[in-house]
C-alpha cells in the first residue's frame, strides 16, 4: 500500500458508522493509529450524558431537562492510544459509562431531537479540521454528511452479540443479557424519528460477519487509499 499520509494529501474525515457490535470502534481505532488520525467515539458522548442523567435522577424520556443538561455540561474525548478517555465535567468516567445501566440509558437519551441537536454540533466541532477517524450512527448522514469516506460496518445479530460477549469475557464481565441489550438498542437505534440508523447513500457497506478484523481493515483502508489517489 502507498502512503496515505503523504504531504500532498489533506487530513481526511473518516465516518464509521453501524450498529452495535458490527466491530466500528476496533477498526476506527486500527485505521486511526495507521493513519496518525484520532479516533472519536461519538457514542460515548451520549454515553457521558446518559450518566449525567442517571446522577441527577432526570427520567430518559423528558427531552428539555435532558437538553438543559447538556447545555451545562462539559464532554470531552481524549483520544489514546486504547480508545477514548471520557470526561465528564473534567471527571474521568471512561470505565463507568460502559457499564450496562448506562449503555440502556444512552440509548434511550439518544432518541430526542435536541439532544441529538446537542451532540451534533460539538461532534461537528471536533471533527471538522479532518484527520479524524469518527464512529457512530449517523456520522455519514448527520454530523458530516460531505464526509471524504464513509463507511456503514454491519454484521449478522448473531455474529455481533457472540463479540460482544467474547468483548466483556475480556474485561472479566460476565452478562447473560447481551443478546437482549444489543437487540434492542438495535431496534431503538434503527426505527427512532430523528437520526435513525441507517447507511448514507454513498456509503460503502461492509458486511463483516464472514471477515476477519484484518480484512475489514484491508478493504476500509482500500477506500482511503481510492479517496486519497484521488485528491492527488
Ligand atoms: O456506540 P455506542 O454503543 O457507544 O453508543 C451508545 C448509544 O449512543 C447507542 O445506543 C446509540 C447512541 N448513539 C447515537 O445515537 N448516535 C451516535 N452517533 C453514536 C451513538
Amino acid at each position: 500500500m502507498n502512503d496515505l499520509t503523504g504531504p500532498s494529501t489533506r487530513k481526511l474525515i473518516i465516518a464509521i458508522d453501524g450498529p452495535a457490535g458490527a466491530g466500528k470502534s476496533t477498526i476506527a481505532a486500527r485505521l486511526a493509529r495507521k493513519l496518525g488520525y484520532v479516533n472519536l467515539e461519538s457514542g460515548a458522548m451520549y454515553r457521558a450524558l446518559a450518566l449525567k442523567a442517571i446522577e441527577n435522577d432526570i427520567s430518559f424520556d423528558d427531552e428539555p431537562a435532558l437538553a438543559g443538561l447538556a447545555d451545562e455540561s462539559k464532554i470531552h474525548l481524549e483520544p489514546t492510544i486504547n480508545g477514548n478517555r471520557v470526561l465528564l465535567d473534567e471527571v474521568d468516567v471512561t470505565q463507568r459509562v460502559r457499564e450496562a445501566d448506562v449503555t440502556e440509558a444512552a440509548s434511550r437519551v439518544s432518541v430526542h431531537p435536541r439532544v441529538r441537536e446537542w451532540m451534533v454540533s460539538h461532534q461537528r466541532a471536533l471533527g471538522i479540521k479532518g484527520g479524524v477517524v469518527m464512529e457512530g450512527r449517523d456520522i455519514g448522514t448527520k454530523v458530516f454528511p460531505d464526509a471524504d469516506i464513509k463507511i456503514f460496518l454491519d454484521a449478522d445479530p448473531v455474529v455481533r452479540e457472540q463479540r460482544r460477549l467474547e468483548q466483556q469475557k475480556l474485561k472479566g464481565i460476565t452478562s447473560q443479557s447481551v443478546a437482549t441489550e444489543i437487540r434492542e438498542r438495535d431496534f431503538r437505534d434503527r426505527t427512532r424519528a430523528a437520526s435513525p440508523l441507517v447507511p448514507a447513500v454513498d456509503a460503502l457497506i461492509l458486511d463483516s460477519t464472514a471477515l476477519s478484523e484484518d480484512e475489514v481493515l484491508r478493504r476500509v483502508e482500500e477506500a482511503v487509499q481510492k479517496k486519497t489517489d484521488a485528491l492527488r
